[in-house]
């Protein structure tokens, strides 16, 4: 029986366990045009030396108009690839794996003067309304991705996960309730996140994986459920992803009787649905801080890796303390290990 110790392996990218820090913007204040800093180099490589098997660094934006805020990381400039793949060197140094998180925020960038999405409609009275993409635009869009992906391998990543949660643009290609478009890319809400998922598999090598992140349900009066989520996965599978890290909402705000757990393990069900519906790998996230239960979702096969998000944000030695409690064999670096002896 596997448990989160346990190596795993899909295509070329080999774990030497199963715990993922997911992707967590920083919005570091000195973070200038998109290029990671010395905090982004100290942040995920504390990690990497606190044991964790996968970190995936924080949502990376194709175009400077599609971060969240201007203190975002992109990589939509050859400029910028220098200090990831610093990160990257680094981070491999201790074992662990590391990959990227590709996205767009669309109508969710908050600093950018107009923002861009699929139909011109806002988040909420809060935020500014979006301009509706010209259907030219949207094929450029496409081609956005397929260069920072370029980027990404050069920069020596192991994997790359595009943001298709959270209300970001792939989302809002996706869900009905944002995309009103009557060209082909609202005939078939599917087609901007297919055409993007080919496009930057076109730029990887054949063996690395390519992870999707998705809601896998939204929270807005009248938003989609696990089961057309299930539908859309299949056809993002059938385009080329190997593997969904299973996340949900952000669309919009919360309808009333909508509202996301906020208890352990709230997002779980998600990931086992998917899983099973799909028969494809998955990563199960959201308030598995507890060494024990993220440990059980391992050995009861209902995904087949672990996210720890705040958690790692707490602790970044998150994977080498869970080691200890669960009493798991675990590479702990020499200058430490007298802090791990019982
Ligand atoms: C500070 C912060 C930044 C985040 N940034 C991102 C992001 O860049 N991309 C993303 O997909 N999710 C992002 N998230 C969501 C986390 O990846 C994760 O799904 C969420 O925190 C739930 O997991 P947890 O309960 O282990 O924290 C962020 C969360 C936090 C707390």
């Amino acid at each position: 029986m596997n448990d989160l110790f346990s190596p795993y392996r899909i295509k070329e990218l080999e774990l030497k366990n199963r715990i993922v820090m997911p992707p967590m913007c920083q919005y570091s204040v000195e973070a200038e045009d998109g290029i990671p800093t010395n905090w982004h180099q100290q942040h995920y490589v504390s990690r990497a030396v606190g044991g964790t098997g996968l970190i995936i660094v924080e949502m990376t934006d194709v175009e400077p108009d599609g971060r969240i805020s201007n203190r975002d990381l992109g990589l939509w400039s050859d400029d910028q690839i220098g200090a990831f793949s610093n990160i990257v060197k680094e981070v491999h140094q201790y074992g662990a794996k590391v990959g990227i998180q590709l996205a767009h925020a669309g109508r969710k960038a908050e600093d950018a003067e107009t923002p861009v999405a699929p139909s011109a409609i806002a988040f909420d009275e809060t935020f500014k309304t979006p301009r509706a993409l010209e259907t030219e635009e949207v094929k450029e869009m496409v081609d956005k991705f397929r260069a920072s992906a370029r980027r990404a391998v050069q920069a020596g990543f192991d994997v790359i996960e595009l943001h298709g949660a959270h209300g970001y643009l792939i989302h809002q290609f996706t869900s009905p309730l944002t995309n009103k478009r009557d060209d082909e890319y609202g005939r078939d809400l599917t087609k901007f996140g297919v055409e993007v998922i080919k496009a930057v598999k076109s730029e990887m090598p054949a063996d690395m994986p390519l992870i999707m992140r998705i809601s896998a349900k939204e929270y807005v009066e009248g938003g989609y459920g696990i089961e057309e989520s299930i539908a859309f996965s299949q056809v993002f599978k059938e385009a080329g992803v190997d593997m969904f890290h299973v996340s949900s909402g952000g669309e919009g705000p919360i309808g009333g009787d909508g509202r996301p757990g906020t208890h352990a393990s709230y997002q779980t069900p998600l990931a086992r649905e998917i899983k099973k519906a799909l028969d494809i790998p998955v990563i199960a996230v959201g308030r598995l801080d507890d060494p024990i239960l993220a440990n059980s979702i391992i050995g009861n096969d209902e995904a087949d890796l672990v996210a720890v998000g705040r958690g790692m944000l707490r602790n970044p030695y998150w994977a080498l303390e869970a080691s200890k409690a669960l009493n798991k064999k675990t590479e702990i670096p020499k200058q430490y290990q007298l802090g791990f002896k019982h």
